[in-house]
């Protein structure tokens, strides 16, 4: 046991960070249309700045990656300039973000876009769900155009532009989002990957996206050490499911490790002892999340289980959540209701502990 805890100083790449807690990425639903965050946006992201490291809520590289309504993209200048004002101002307290990548695949409803291209998938499988649109209300999700071989460097060329937009826009970093069943799971998983050519069939073929994603952020980003991954083996969610996802995220997580990452974000998952099949196959900053406590985060750092913790319902309500941890304060209780809701009410009304 280490006398490390989650208020001790640490380290992800070249940042010193003050404290062992990240805020998760988490989509809030309050962006412009467009793809351009809001001014909320600035009061919200600086209200958490005490977080050790701020993931950002989910953002697409590109339109054609955008899928949920009110949500942002990294991708035209508005969208920068935008981004820009929350950076400098969560800098300016101290705090530091990385800008986490979410190309949705399939999940997606074309009312919530702001452009016209079809959807795309690894194969044209419609996902089994209904997708909220705000002029529409719950609408099924249509099936995606399978990426042609071709394509795919397309694809993978807007996650090095968005890490371009995303250093321009004064990030300290940026996050590839290959969990929850978007894009990058899509490809690494059984029943979303019919693909025939290189990148699907086997294991090594199915995380070749994955792979090739993370070259060319590291590329873009002019070093391994701005570049994090986010990962949550056999979760059940947006239709993703995987036959054997041991030997998926085993062989996944050994290719990565010499990469030298920032950092592996490991969700905990219906598989059993996800960070235990994990950790010992990742020498790198390991950050572990999923319904963690202050007494369950503080153990699992302890124990060398991880380095971080990752929270995320509990920073929706307690934006100052290192201190109310320092302080043993009470914490008030996350509001689902307010989750995904336009406006302050629920977002920038939470007030830091006295
Ligand atoms: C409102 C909300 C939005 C979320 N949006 C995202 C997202 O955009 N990207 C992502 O990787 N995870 C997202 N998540 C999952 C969180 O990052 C985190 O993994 C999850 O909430 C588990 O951590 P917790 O138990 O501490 O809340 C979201 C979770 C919540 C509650």
């Amino acid at each position: 046991m280490s006398q490390i805890d989650l208020l001790s100083p640490g380290r992800i790449g070249r940042l010193e960070t003050a404290n062992r807690l990240v805020m998760a990425p988490m989509t809030r639903s309050r962006a412009h249309e467009g793809g351009v965050p809001s001014e909320l946006a600035i009061e919200y992201y600086v209200q958490r700045a005490s977080a050790g490291l701020i993931l950002t809520e989910g953002t697409a590289p590109s339109a054609g990656g955008l899928g949920y309504a009110r949500t942002p993209a990294i991708e035209t200048p508005e969208q920068v300039a935008a981004w820009k004002k929350v950076t400098a101002a969560v800098h300016a307290k101290g705090g530091a973000m990385f800008c986490q990548f979410m190309h949705v695949g399939r999940i997606a409803h074309p009312a919530n876009r702001y452009t016209d291209e079809a959807l795309v998938a690894p194969s044209a499988i419609r996902a089994d769900g209904q997708m909220w649109t705000d002029a529409q209300g719950l609408q099924p999700m249509p099936a995606p155009r399978a990426l042609e071989t071709s394509d795919v460097a397309s694809v993978i060329e807007e996650y090095a532009q968005a890490t371009r937009n995303a250093l321009e826009a004064g990030f300290d970093g940026v996050e590839l989002h290959s969990a929850s069943g978007y894009l990058p799971m899509q490809f690494l998983s059984s029943n979303s990957n019919q693909r025939t050519d290189g990148y699907g069939g086997s294991v090594t073929n199915r995380i070749r996206f994955v792979m090739e994603a993370l070259d060319a952020m590291v590329e873009a980003a002019g070093g391994a050490d701005k570049v994090g991954m986010k990962i949550s083996p056999a979760m059940p969610f947006n239709d993703i499911h995987d036959a054997d996802p041991v030997e998926t995220y085993t062989t996944l997580v050994r290719a990565v490790a010499p990469l030298g990452l920032a950092y592996l974000h490991v969700l905990r998952t219906a598989l059993p002892n996800t960070f235990d099949l994990l950790r010992p196959l990742y020498p790198g900053t390991f950050f572990a999340g999923g319904g963690f406590t202050q007494a369950s985060g503080d153990q699992a750092i302890r124990s060398g289980l991880a380095d971080f913790i990752v929270y995320g319902k509990l920073f929706t309500s307690n934006p100052d959540l290192p201190r109310r941890f320092a302080k043993g304060a009470e914490l008030v209780v996350p509001n689902p209701a307010t989750f995904y809701t336009p406006g302050p009410e629920g977002y920038t009304s939470y007030a830091t502990a006295a």
